[in-house]
């Protein structure tokens, strides 16, 4: 296994769309073993392919403390969402030290491959609702800064360059 390096926002490259993954096979394996131990080492509860500059429809989730309860979603596709929504504060590996917090719906139903090839359903809500959602926005090349107002954007922006140069 292998650490991978996660982009930062603003990086453009967490703006691209990812493409579905056309064969599960031990390429795909491996990636998904190296995201899971850049998601443990980090660490964070979910990471999506697009943050470690992979640009197709995987994400690796584990909202256990014990970090023994790893999920692996591939074509990720949320059939159902509740009309109720839940505010819930978000981070992300990309944007680091910043929270907001987000309204999203409060249960979904999503279809996705294992890491086998097979297709399963699982219903979600609370943290786990969250965490596939923001990890299925950053396949669309979304950040969960993106929702927020363009003066919470700027400031991130300007807090996470700030960042960059006292870390080069
Ligand atoms: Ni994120």
């Amino acid at each position: 296994m292998a650490l991978l390096p996660i982009l930062h926002y603003p990086d453009p490259r967490l703006k691209k769309v990812a493409k579905p993954v056309a064969v599960v096979d031990e390429r795909v394996r491996k990636l998904v073993l190296d995201m899971a131990e850049t998601m443990y080492e980090a660490p964070g509860v979910g990471l999506a392919a697009t943050q470690v500059d992979v640009h197709e429809q995987i994400i690796v989730i584990d909202i256990s403390e014990t970090h023994d309860d790893l999920r692996v979603f591939i074509n990720p596709k949320i059939v159902e969402a509740s009309p109720e929504t839940k505010l819930a504060e978000e981070g992300c590996l990309s944007v680091p030290g910043i929270y907001d917090y987000l309204e999203r719906p409060q249960r979904i139903r999503v279809q996705a491959l294992d890491v086998n090839g097979a297709t399963f359903e699982c219903e979600a809500d609370g943290l786990l609702a969250v965490c596939i959602q923001h990890e299925m926005d950053h396949l669309t090349g979304r950040v969960f800064v993106d929702y927020l107002s363009q003066l919470k954007q700027s400031r991130i922006k300007s807090k996470m360059r700030k960042l960059e140069r006292e870390s080069a």
